[in-house]
């Protein structure tokens, strides 16, 4: 496993936000954290980034524990749900930040930009602002600005939320392709079932800061463990969408 969660209890002002919470993945894999608002999603996603601390259990990255290690020390790079690019930094400045702060050299990181600029297909637009792209846009440049000091764990948090639902769906398969390209270990967060479904090779539920069931998309809709996946998890969605994917042509 590349990513471990062990037994992990965290309260927020005596609030339980993660309940016994463990799970691994796999190096190389895509795993969907998919459940309600307020389920703890997030809450698990910032203590393995090192942004918030387990009140027990252990975080393991790699087979090393990294309770204790700092979020920057981590290996790991982060894209939120708003759009957090820096809004007086260009494209390129923004991809290029990580680096900056790791005091790179200027033809080191002039060579990592330009690269990321074409893995995201936006070669031409490095010396725009943020207000000058559109959401997608800014969330591919967000994708790139994580990737550029080449983490080995990639965390997304709802990256797609504020953008409508049909670029929305085309960013999704092209994160899908990216991290295939990239190969790197991801953890997505959503409370998109669809979405889930669509990019995740495995899908962990969460409810009321607890793990309901870990497992394939398909798994999870054929096999619901628990009455609370059972009513989350809409089957006929899930057919839905198998068919059109065995219909369409790719
Ligand atoms: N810093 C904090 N202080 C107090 N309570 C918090 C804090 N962070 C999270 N919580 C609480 O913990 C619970 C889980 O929050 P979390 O943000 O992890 O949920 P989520 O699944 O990401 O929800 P959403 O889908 O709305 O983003 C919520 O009830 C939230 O109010
Ligand atoms: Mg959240």
């Amino acid at each position: 496993m590349y990513v471990e969660m062990k037994h992990i209890h965290k309260t927020f002002d005596g609030f339980l936000a993660s309940n016994d919470v463990s799970f691994g993945i796999e190096k190389g894999r895509l795993a969907a954290l998919l459940g309600p608002s307020g389920s703890g999603k997030t809450t698990i996603l910032r203590m393995i980034a090192g942004l918030d601390r387990p009140d027990s259990g252990d975080i393991l990255i790699n087979g090393v524990k990294v309770n204790d290690l700092p979020g920057s020390k981590r290996g790991i790079g982060f894209v939120f749900q708003n759009y957090a690019l820096f809004r007086y930094m260009t494209v390129a400045d923004n991809i290029a930040f990580g680096l900056t702060v790791q005091k790179k050299g200027k033809a080191e990181i002039k060579r990592r930009v330009k690269e990321l600029l074409e893995l995201i297909s936006m070669e031409e637009l490095g010396r725009r602002y943020p207000h000058q792209l559109s959401g997608g846009q800014r969330q591919r440049v967000a994708f790139a600005r994580a990737l550029a000091p080449n983490p080995q764990l990639l965390l997304l948090d709802e990256p797609f939320a504020a953008i409508d639902a049909k670029v929305r769906r085309e960013l999704r398969t092209w994160l899908r392709e990216m991290i295939e390209r990239v190969g790197i270990t991801s953890i997505f967060v959503t409370h998109d079932q669809e979405e889930a479904m669509e990019v995740a090779d495995t899908i962990i539920i969460t409810n009321q800061g607890s793990i309901e069931q870990i497992g394939a998309p398909e798994d999870i809709c054929r096999n619901p463990k628990t009455g609370f996946v059972k009513e989350f998890v809409d089957v006929r969605r899930y057919e839905i969408l198998r068919q059109m994917r065995e219909s369409s042509p790719l």
